[in-house]
């Protein structure tokens, strides 16, 4: 997975950590739901960092078939690694009943500590490291409710409003802001009233993505001009983010 960064830990990050590792003590997978962006597969993925194992994140779609999704649950358990599927419920409901079969098959198998057990028609290897989970969007356009069979083998945490205060403070800190109590507060003030107060357009983004691309270039700032003063440093970074973001706003501000 590479030396990439680590997620702040918020009392959120911490819920989702505390029921998949449940999740995986009854041999359970585990299901973060809730809106797009607010950390359910980067959190999936840190803690398998965090447990030293691999973590495959898999977007699914409607074109997956149990086929596909079978060969890749027997990879998983065969190198016992974790599989993250993303947005699960974009697959078919048809779909999913077989690989509620599937899961059920390896579950036994976990239970049972078999070192080989028989899948798809194959006897493969079980390394009981593995583990299975998925992600949701529920009540967004063109997702499935996913069947009772399915939900059963799944450990459900709901994910929807991220610590967005902590995760600035914390990264603004790790940027090397020492005023980042101050400007975390007003950063995340900013994004909610932007959220809130602007018109609703496509190509605007106040989530954790963009707040946090915004933090990361708040530190480079700092770290090209280290003498100018932090606050300033802080406003240039949100000001490069209101010419981004505003722009049509703007433009319309302008045009009066
Ligand atoms: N606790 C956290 N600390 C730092 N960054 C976070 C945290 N949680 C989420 N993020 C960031 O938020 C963004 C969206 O997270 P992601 O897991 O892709 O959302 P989802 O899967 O819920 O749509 C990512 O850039 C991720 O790094
Ligand atoms: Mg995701």
């Amino acid at each position: 997975m590479g030396l990439n960064g680590r997620l702040v830990i918020t009392p959120l990050t911490d819920r989702i950590y505390l029921t998949l590792t449940q999740a995986l003590s009854m041999y359970l997978g585990g299901a973060p739901a809730g809106p797009a962006g607010t950390g359910k597969t980067e959190s999936t993925k840190d803690l398998a960092k965090a447990l030293g194992l691999l973590c495959v994140v898999t977007n699914c779609g409607e074109g997956m078939d149990y086929m596909a999704v079978g060969k890749i649950f027997s990879g998983l358990a065969q190198c016992g690694a974790w599989g993250c599927f993303d947005e699960f419920n974009r697959i078919d409901a048809s779909v999913l009943s077989v690989i509620s079969s599937q899961m059920q098959t390896i579950r036994n198998a976990l239970m049972l500590h078999c070192k080989t057990f028989q899948f798809e028609g194959q006897e493969i290897t079980m390394d009981d490291r593995m583990g299975i989970f998925i992600t949701m969007n529920p009540g967004y356009a063109g997702r499935t409710e996913l069947p009772e069979s399915v939900k059963a083998l799944f450990r459900p945490v709901v994910v929807i409003v991220p610590d967005l205060q902590q995760i600035c403070e914390i990264m603004l800190f790790s940027e090397g802001f020492l005023l980042a109590k101050v400007l975390a507060k007003k950063m995340t003030v900013l994004y909610k009233l932007a959220r809130e107060q602007l018109s609703k357009q496509s190509h605007y983004d106040f989530g954790l993505r963009a707040l946090k691309s915004v933090l990361v270039m708040a530190g480079e700032l700092k770290r090209d001009s280290p003498n100018l003063n932090e606050v300033v440093t802080g406003f240039v970074a949100c000001d490069w983010f209101k010419l981004f973001s505003f722009s049509q706003e703007m433009s319309f501000f302008f045009l009066w």
